[in-house]
């Protein structure tokens, strides 16, 4: 019962990467069509490699994966795969994070790609109504050079990039790092994002508040070991985009049942649920939500919250923030 309520629920997604959607199929279909050869003989073999036990186990295969990218053809595929899905689990809104430099590091300029998404989010919208935004990630396990440079080849594209963001290997690579690309980035008008407390601790999250001046914490798992921290992110209500099924996956969490998704949100911060890499850990947006709602027995109500929430944390304008909470309040009485 609660699975309908959850299919029926408006939703945003705003902490996915779109490499992370690409399905074993797709997987297969572009490496025979690109030439490219991978480490897997079946389909079978694929789902034997996702098994991780730390993100960079997750990352190393993630990277090789997104290699059978080659085309704009392909980017358009993939990006148009996963909204086609979206739209099915009533996403009505997703702001998607792209890595450029997995691409451009590759020898893929950043035209081929960007075009090739940019498109399928026309076609989607047209097609599915479905909202997008795109978000541009830099690789933090690379230098804050390589990521200056990534925000100047972005520029001809910048008007269809609502923000920049960071991910990849977190521990080793803080938020300060790149304290000076996301000035310049501000300064041109980009919004700033950042992964944080997946792996490290809590001064991560403060760094990437204080030397990145996020607008959002992805993940930001670990605030809970930092009263100050937690205080702060109900005083702001600064929100949180974490990831469940991710970090059950990527073992940041044991077990489901001592996930803190439940515990922050009885606090009051403003966290949301989202699907991060959904072709590697097994399930996406609806997935998660009914996941938490039985590891953690959150209601019907508790869920509505946390799409409110969703819309709330989004980059849309307020009369859309208003559209969607009213509508989802409604399916409450
Ligand atoms: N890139 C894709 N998924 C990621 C994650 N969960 N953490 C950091 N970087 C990522
Ligand atoms: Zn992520």
């Amino acid at each position: 019962m609660l699975e309908d309520f959850i299919q029926e629920l408006p939703k945003a997604e705003l902490h996915l990467h779109l490499e992370g959607t690409l399905e074993p199929e797709m997987l297969f279909e572009l490496a025979a069509r690109n030439k490219v050869a991978l480490p897997y003989e079946s389909i079978a073999d694929v789902h034997d490699a996702y098994r991780f036990s730390s993100l960079q186990e997750f990352l190393d295969v993630y990277y090789r994966g997104a290699s059978v990218l080659r085309t704009e053809q392909d980017f358009f595929d993939l990006t148009y795969a996963y909204l086609t899905r979206a739209a099915a689990q009533n996403i009505r809104h997703t702001e998607m994070f792209f890595d450029p430099q997995t691409h451009t590091e590759r020898g893929v300029p950043f035209e081929i790609f960007f075009v090739g998404m940019r498109e399928a989010c026309q076609r989607a919208r047209d097609e599915f109504g479905i909202s997008t935004h795109l978000i541009m990630c830099f690789l933090r396990h690379l230098s804050a050079e390589q990521a200056d440079q990534t925000l100047t080849d972005a520029l001809p594209f910048a008007q269809d990039i609502i923000a920049v963001g960071l991910d990849s290997s977190e521990i080793g690579h803080p938020p300060e790092k790149f304290g000076e690309v996301f000035e310049r980035a501000i300064s041109l008008g980009f919004k700033t994002v950042a992964h944080a407390g997946e792996e490290a601790p809590a001064d991560y999250i403060w760094g990437a508040i204080n030397h990145l001046r996020v607008s959002r914490i992805d993940h930001g798992v670990s605030c809970s070991e930092d009263d100050d921290l937690l205080a702060h992110l109900v005083q702001t209500q600064l929100p949180l985009t974490m990831c469940p099924l991710s970090n059950l996956k990527l073992k940041v969490v044991d077990d489901l049942s001592n996930h803190n998704i439940a515990s922050l949100y009885k606090l009051g911060l403003c966290v949301t649920v989202n699907s991060d890499d959904p072709a590697y850990f097994g399930g996406y947006l609806n997935e998660n939500y009914a996941a938490i709602s039985e590891a953690l027995a959150l209601k019907a109500r508790d869920l509505a919250a946390l799409a409110i929430n969703s819309f709330e944390a989004s980059f849309l304008k307020d009369e859309e923030k208003a559209r969607y909470r009213n509508e989802i309040t409604a399916l409450l009485v």
